[in-house]
């Protein structure tokens, strides 16, 4: 079996009911995992069922059941193999007009799920181990307008990624992060929208031009699979060189 496979392995990705966390459950299908998406209403996970992917409602900032959905794949399947925490907001709003219920909101749907989740599963599968992939962006690691606490909350990301794979390391849990660049989906449909400023993006880009979702899926599944045995506590920049290259 190659050492890329994620045959059969259970894989659980929160926001997965569009945009880049579809694209992760549509390729870790392909590859033959067993895949359970996340989406914030029965509505937006309806399309799953016919894809394979075994859908749940799982909104943050309502109701958060993610410990219950870890606990029904342990007992139906023995273990979670993977967690990818990928669910997450944007506000396209300029940080001195920033209220203290978008700061709210940023924080608990972007910091505080990530750490639930992955403390839930750490819990769960203390003696089988595990594998968090925690989606975090380049916002994160370079500053950018109009998202001030959106990159404050992909920081504390990549940090908390790192200081939980230096404690879990012990119970065989392995923690990563991916920190994808302009990424076309609903997210960035404020700047995608218009013609000039998808042609400003696209210029600062070394590759000239916004990843797809498709982009990420590679990562995502080198990550998930043995071929990444020995890394933990990293940040895999996929992004056209944005952030790196002049
Ligand atoms: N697109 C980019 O350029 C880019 C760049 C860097 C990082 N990222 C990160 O990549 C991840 C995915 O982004 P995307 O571009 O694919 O975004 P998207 O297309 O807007 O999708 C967001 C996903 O998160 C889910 N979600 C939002 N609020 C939720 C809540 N309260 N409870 C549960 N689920 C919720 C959505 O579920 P519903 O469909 O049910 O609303 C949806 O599945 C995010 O963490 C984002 O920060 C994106």
């Amino acid at each position: 079996m190659s050492r890329f496979s994620v045959k059969d392995r259970t894989i659980l990705i929160t926001g997965a009911s569009r945009g880049i966390g579809k694209a992760f459950a549509l390729g870790f299908k392909e590859e033959g995992a067993i895949v359970y998406g996340t989406g914030s209403s029965d509505k937006s996970i309806s399309w799953m069922s016919e894809s394979g992917i075994i859908g749940k409602v799982n909104n943050v900032l309502e109701q958060d059941n993610i410990k219950d959905i870890i606990e029904e794949i342990k007992t139906k399947h023995g273990k979670l193999d993977v967690l990818i925490n990928n669910a997450g907001i944007s506000k396209d709003i300029p940080g001195s007009a920033l209220s203290e219920k978008d700061m709210e909101e940023l924080i608990s749907v972007n910091f505080k799920a990530v750490f639930r989740a992955s403390q839930a599963y750490y819990k769960t599968h203390k003696t089988k181990g595990g594998n968090i992939i925690n989606i975090a962006s380049v916002l994160g690691l370079r500053g950018f307008a109009l998202a001030t606490v959106y990159s404050g909350t992909k920081g504390a990301v990549i940090q908390l990624t790192k200081a939980c794979a230096s404690e879990w390391t012990r119970n065989n849990f392995r923690l990563n992060a991916i920190c994808p660049g302009f990424i076309n989906t609903d997210m960035v449909s404020g700047m995608t929208s218009k013609e000039s400023m998808l042609k400003e993006i696209n210029s600062k880009i070394p590759m000239k031009r916004m990843g797809t979702t498709e982009d990420l899926v590679g990562a995502a599944i080198f990550l998930a699979s043995d071929a990444s045995s020995y890394i933990t506590g990293q940040s895999i920049v996929v992004d056209g060189g944005l952030t790196e290259i002049v």
